[in-house]
């Protein structure tokens, strides 16, 4: 049976959460596990808005913390589906922090995580593919494949023989050193 296709826009997700005392560490920073929860439930909306079924978080790429999020600030976590595979999906998250008092925001965060459809008993579930629209959408879907594989190899899932991808990867870092 040929897989129905939805596009990009179905699964963005945008939500927004206050920084209270009880999300920062002794500097009133926001903690990086309550942000990373954040995100997961951020995906967690945009996966299961693309698959119409219960998805499970089942890797996250790594991510790093480069300017502290405050107290009282307002934290914006946007995500949309940017490839689907058989059943697994890549969701790309976009985090922004935001003064209340001058309304400047900056961009804190850009993450991917992969959820994979699950029915009712937690078995992978084929999911509909990704229909890019936008230029921008249609080079993340490309870009997407090539995660997937240095995840899936990061993973010990993907052997790298053959996955000319991870060759270009390998070969660009040795000469990256040895230069
Ligand atoms: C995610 C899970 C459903 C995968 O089950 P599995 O038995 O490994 O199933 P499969 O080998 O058929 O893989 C299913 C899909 O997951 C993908 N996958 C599995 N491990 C992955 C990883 N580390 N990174 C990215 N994708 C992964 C596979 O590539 C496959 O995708 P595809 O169908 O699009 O090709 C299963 O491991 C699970 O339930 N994990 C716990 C999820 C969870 O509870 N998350 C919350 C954290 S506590």
């Amino acid at each position: 049976m040929e897989r129905s296709s939805k596009p990009v826009s179905s699964s963005h997700s945008i939500m927004s959460e206050l920084v209270l005392p009880n999300d920062t560490n002794g500097l009133g920073n926001l903690m990086g596990g309550r942000l990373l929860h954040w995100m997961d439930v951020c995906a967690a909306i945009s996966s299961q808005r693309h698959a119409g079924s219960i998805c499970v978080t089942a890797s996250v790429d790594s991510v790093e913390f480069h300017s502290p999020i405050l107290q009282s600030e307002i934290v914006t976590i946007q995500s949309q589906v940017n490839r689907a595979f058989r059943t697994s999906m890549e969701i790309e998250l976009l985090v922004d922090a935001e003064n209340p008092r001058t309304g400047s925001k900056r961009r804190c965060n850009r993450a991917f995580y992969t959820f994979v459809s699950v029915d009712s008993e937690g078995k992978p579930k084929v999911v509909p593919l990704v229909t890019p629209e936008t230029e921008e959408q249609k080079v993340r879907y490309e870009e997407a494949e090539r995660r997937r594989d240095f995840r899936l190899f990061l993973a010990g899932r993907l052997d790298s023989d053959g996955v000319q991808s991870i060759s270009d990867y390998i070969d660009a870092v040795k000469d990256a050193h040895s230069s």
